[in-house]
Protein backbone atom coordinates (compact mmCIF):
# COMPACT_ATOMS: atom_id res chain seq x y z
CA UNK A 1 0.00 0.00 0.00
CA UNK A 2 1.77 3.32 -1.32
CA UNK A 3 0.49 6.18 0.41
CA UNK A 4 1.63 9.94 0.67
CA UNK A 5 0.64 12.72 2.75
CA UNK A 6 0.42 16.29 1.58
CA UNK A 7 -0.24 19.27 3.67
CA UNK A 8 -0.20 22.64 2.30
CA UNK A 9 0.72 26.07 3.84
CA UNK A 10 1.50 26.90 7.32
CA UNK A 11 1.36 23.18 8.34
CA UNK A 12 5.26 23.31 8.52
CA UNK A 13 4.71 25.15 11.46
CA UNK A 14 2.83 23.08 13.54
CA UNK A 15 3.77 22.58 17.22
CA UNK A 16 4.43 26.67 17.01
CA UNK A 17 1.52 27.50 15.12
CA UNK A 18 -1.91 28.24 17.63
CA UNK A 19 -0.98 24.83 19.32
CA UNK A 20 -4.55 25.55 21.02
CA UNK A 21 -6.04 24.74 17.95
CA UNK A 22 -3.39 22.26 16.14
CA UNK A 23 -1.61 21.09 18.90
CA UNK A 24 2.05 21.03 20.52
CA UNK A 25 3.44 18.26 18.12
CA UNK A 26 5.69 19.22 15.09
CA UNK A 27 4.33 17.37 11.83
CA UNK A 28 7.81 15.10 11.96
CA UNK A 29 7.35 13.69 15.18
CA UNK A 30 3.90 12.59 13.95
CA UNK A 31 5.25 11.12 10.36
CA UNK A 32 8.12 9.68 12.38
CA UNK A 33 5.54 7.81 14.67
CA UNK A 34 2.86 6.89 11.45
CA UNK A 35 6.05 5.35 10.03
CA UNK A 36 6.82 3.37 13.64
CA UNK A 37 2.84 2.20 13.94
CA UNK A 38 2.18 1.09 9.75
CA UNK A 39 5.66 -0.15 8.87
CA UNK A 40 4.39 -2.35 5.97
CA UNK A 41 2.62 1.00 4.15
CA UNK A 42 5.14 2.78 2.30
CA UNK A 43 4.00 5.84 3.56
CA UNK A 44 5.44 9.41 1.79
CA UNK A 45 5.13 12.96 2.79
CA UNK A 46 5.03 16.25 0.98
CA UNK A 47 4.43 19.97 2.15
CA UNK A 48 4.23 22.86 0.58
CA UNK A 49 2.89 26.61 0.81
CA UNK A 50 2.98 27.03 -2.87
CA UNK A 51 -0.02 26.50 -4.28
CA UNK A 52 1.42 24.79 -7.69
CA UNK A 53 3.75 22.85 -5.98
CA UNK A 54 0.85 21.15 -4.01
CA UNK A 55 -0.74 20.95 -7.32
CA UNK A 56 2.56 19.04 -8.93
CA UNK A 57 2.53 16.48 -6.64
CA UNK A 58 -0.74 15.75 -6.97
CA UNK A 59 0.08 15.23 -10.48
CA UNK A 60 2.97 13.06 -9.96
CA UNK A 61 1.27 10.67 -7.42
CA UNK A 62 -1.98 10.72 -8.71
CA UNK A 63 -1.81 7.77 -11.04
CA UNK A 64 0.34 5.54 -9.28
CA UNK A 65 -0.09 5.61 -5.53
CA UNK A 66 -2.91 3.81 -3.94
CA UNK A 67 -4.07 6.59 -1.55
CA UNK A 68 -3.46 10.30 -0.94
CA UNK A 69 -4.24 11.94 2.48
CA UNK A 70 -4.87 15.85 1.38
CA UNK A 71 -4.39 18.75 4.44
CA UNK A 72 -4.82 21.63 1.80
CA UNK A 73 -5.02 23.75 5.01
CA UNK A 74 -6.54 26.96 3.71
CA UNK A 75 -6.12 26.45 -0.07
CA UNK A 76 -9.21 23.89 1.03
CA UNK A 77 -11.14 26.93 0.93
CA UNK A 78 -10.07 28.99 -1.94
CA UNK A 79 -8.27 26.65 -4.71
CA UNK A 80 -10.43 25.59 -7.34
CA UNK A 81 -6.64 24.80 -8.88
CA UNK A 82 -6.09 22.19 -6.42
CA UNK A 83 -9.95 21.31 -6.54
CA UNK A 84 -9.57 20.74 -10.34
CA UNK A 85 -6.09 18.46 -9.63
CA UNK A 86 -8.10 16.14 -7.45
CA UNK A 87 -10.70 15.50 -9.68
CA UNK A 88 -8.24 15.11 -12.73
CA UNK A 89 -6.53 12.66 -11.02
CA UNK A 90 -7.32 8.85 -10.43
CA UNK A 91 -5.81 8.04 -6.60
CA UNK A 92 -8.48 8.54 -4.15
CA UNK A 93 -7.76 11.51 -2.14
CA UNK A 94 -9.22 11.39 1.57
CA UNK A 95 -9.70 15.18 2.89
CA UNK A 96 -7.79 15.34 6.24
CA UNK A 97 -8.64 18.45 8.43
CA UNK A 98 -6.90 18.89 12.50
CA UNK A 99 -9.10 21.27 13.39
CA UNK A 100 -12.80 20.78 13.20
CA UNK A 101 -13.93 23.08 10.62
CA UNK A 102 -17.25 23.21 10.33
CA UNK A 103 -17.22 24.08 14.44
CA UNK A 104 -15.29 27.71 13.10
CA UNK A 105 -15.29 30.71 11.08
CA UNK A 106 -17.74 29.95 8.12
CA UNK A 107 -15.04 30.66 5.25
CA UNK A 108 -14.09 27.10 6.61
CA UNK A 109 -17.19 25.48 6.08
CA UNK A 110 -16.61 25.78 2.28
CA UNK A 111 -13.89 23.41 0.32
CA UNK A 112 -12.99 23.24 -3.05
CA UNK A 113 -11.54 19.39 -2.57
CA UNK A 114 -14.50 17.45 -0.81
CA UNK A 115 -16.48 16.71 -3.59
CA UNK A 116 -14.24 14.88 -5.72
CA UNK A 117 -12.99 13.57 -2.28
CA UNK A 118 -13.41 9.71 -1.12
CA UNK A 119 -13.95 11.13 2.20
CA UNK A 120 -13.31 13.77 4.72
CA UNK A 121 -12.07 13.41 8.42
CA UNK A 122 -11.83 16.25 10.39
CA UNK A 123 -11.83 17.30 14.19
CA UNK A 124 -9.92 14.27 15.74
CA UNK A 125 -6.16 16.91 15.96
CA UNK A 126 -3.25 14.80 14.68
CA UNK A 127 -5.17 11.53 15.09
CA UNK A 128 -7.38 12.67 11.38
CA UNK A 129 -4.24 11.50 9.42
CA UNK A 130 -4.35 8.39 11.38
CA UNK A 131 -7.74 7.63 11.05
CA UNK A 132 -7.13 8.90 7.50
CA UNK A 133 -4.52 5.87 6.93
CA UNK A 134 -6.83 3.13 8.32
CA UNK A 135 -9.60 4.22 5.88
CA UNK A 136 -7.04 3.26 3.16
CA UNK A 137 -6.17 -0.15 5.02
C1 LIG B 1 -6.71 23.10 8.61
C2 LIG B 1 -7.98 23.98 8.69
C3 LIG B 1 -7.88 25.13 7.72
O1 LIG B 1 -9.06 25.92 7.76
C4 LIG B 1 -6.70 26.02 8.08
O2 LIG B 1 -6.56 27.06 7.14
C5 LIG B 1 -5.43 25.25 8.22
C6 LIG B 1 -5.46 23.93 8.84
C7 LIG B 1 -6.73 21.99 9.68
O3 LIG B 1 -5.96 21.03 9.51
O4 LIG B 1 -7.47 22.06 10.65
O5 LIG B 1 -4.36 25.76 7.92
O6 LIG B 1 -6.67 22.49 7.34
Amino acid sequence: MKLIIINGPNLNLLGKREPHIYGATTFEESYTALQNKYPTVDLHYFQSNIEGELIDKLHQVGFDFDGIILNAAAYTHTSVGIGDAVKGIETPVVEVHISNVHAREEFRHVSFIAPNAKGVIAGFGIKSYQLAIESFL
